[in-house]
């Protein structure tokens, strides 16, 4: 076996929309390289498109925590390291546990259901670019139009109160940090499961037009598996669409492109592959029996972790990888979902999020332009969901 890697997280700051150049070597390698996890164990970090599939829909690798799974802290984890999945925590689980809570979910998030909610997206955009155009630039992107637009979103769904978001933000950035302790972890998931287990109850008595109360309805969840499905549903949420929005900006200003680029979907799952956002610890499952993958024999009760940003730029799979191509024919083809039974609860949505909210913001600002030199933006390495801290910009003040 080789020496067992560490996941390499550092971007060069003059492409930062590109995989650190340290993962593109391991890559080069072999479909899956030995890992080392911070409790010390040996895994496997799977950079190959085939290798990844397998793993995402092969019954023979699990998300149990309990299987002694271990975890980047970038995996919510409110049970602690090595404990079952607390209930309703269904990302921890396999089916049919899993799918019992699946189906009751998916009901509420059909293409449907997100289609219906189109309009309302468009209105709280519209809203949130109006404000912008009465603000003197340079502004910060990502706190004026990026992050509050998937979080409206989400709130308005959930039903949860939008005027709480400084609470929650601070709550949800803790979670998906790879940096935080254990305590820290459950601070912030004690201080989120405690809000949310209000509203729980509140809804219970006073029900509204909303997800929770419409969970609530169909009936068969107690309180706890409803709280613990609301955190996950906010985190998911808004951290990786935001940092959707925001990174896919950055790249589209610096590429030169117009809103009319933006015209066709395929730009939008374009851009989710190329950006892969979720590129820290996730998704990670563990082998439950001996398996070959793609050559390399993963043995029972080792954890392999899939790296998204590597496999959606995978050069066996794609042709040029590295290039953004907006109307590339196989762009959804891409990971950056994952795939199998747990694959993103929450995709049309962050889509149609996409798509309205970036060809607007290039509508209403042609001018928009990034202010600052790109090697002066903080960039989110050390977060489940990359993107950037800030993102200032500026525009030609209209005549
Ligand atoms: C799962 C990415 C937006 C809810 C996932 C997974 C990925 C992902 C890679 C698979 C994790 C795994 O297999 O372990 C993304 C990206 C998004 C996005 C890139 C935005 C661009 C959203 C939104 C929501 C959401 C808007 C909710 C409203 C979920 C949930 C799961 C999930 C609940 C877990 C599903 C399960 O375990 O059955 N997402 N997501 N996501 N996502 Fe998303």
């Amino acid at each position: 076996m080789t020496n067992p890697v560490q996941l390499p997280t550092e971007r060069d700051p003059r492409c930062p929309f590109d995989p650190p150049a340290e993962l593109r070597r391991i890559q080069a390698e072999q479909p899956a390289t030995p890992l080392a996890f911070p409790d010390g164990h040996v895994g496997w970090l799977v950079t190959s498109h085939a290798a990844a599939r397998t793993v995402l829909t092969d019954p023979r690798f699990s998300t149990r925590p309990d299987l002694k799974h271990p975890v980047f802290a970038a995996a919510p984890r409110p049970s602690g390291m090595h404990e079952p999945a607390a209930p309703g925590w269904f990302v921890h689980m396999d089916p049919p546990e899993h799918t019992r809570y699946r189906r009751l979910l998916t009901g509420q998030f059909t293409v449907r259901r997100i289609k219906a909610l189109e309009p309302r997206i468009a209105e709280i955009t519209r809203q949130r670019l109006k404000a912008m155009a009465t603000m003197d630039p340079p502004v910060d992107l990502v706190r004026e139009f990026a992050l509050p637009i998937p979080s409206l979103v989400i709130c308005e769904l959930l039903g949860v109160p939008y005027d709480d978001h400084e609470f929650f933000q601070r709550q949800t950035t803790m979670m998906a940090s790879v940096e935080n302790t254990q305590d820290e972890f459950m601070a912030a998931f004690g201080a989120l499961a405690g809000y949310l287990g209000e509203l729980v109850v509140h809804k219970r008595s006073q029900p509204g037009d909303d997800l929770l109360s419409g969970l609530i309805a169909q009936g068969g969840l107690s309180d706890e598996e409803l709280t613990n499905i609301a955190v996950i549903l906010l985190i998911a949420g808004h951290e990786t669409t935001a940092n959707m929005i925001a990174l896919g900006t950055f790249a589209l200003l610096r590429h030169g492109w117009t809103p009319a680029a933006l015209a066709d979907d395929a730009a939008v799952e374009e851009l989710l592959r190329h950006l892969s956002i979720v590129h820290l610890g996730v998704p990670s499952r563990v082998a439950i029996e001996d398996v070959d993958l793609e050559g390399v024999l993963v043995h029972k009760g080792e954890t392999v972790v899939i790296s998204l940003p590597a496999v959606n730029r995978d050069p066996e799979f794609f042709h040029e990888p590295d290039a953004l191509i907006l109307d590339r024919p196989d762009a959804r083809r891409h990971l950056a979902f994952g795939g199998g039974v747990h694959q993103c609860l929450g995709q049309q949505l962050a889509r149609v999020e996409l798509r309205i909210a970036c060809r607007a913001l290039l509508e209403m600002f042609p001018t928009l332009r990034i202010r600052v030199p790109s090697e002066q933006i903080r960039l989110r390495e050390k977060t489940a969901a990359y993107g950037v801290w800030e993102l200032p910009v500026t525009w030609d003040a209209q005549r």
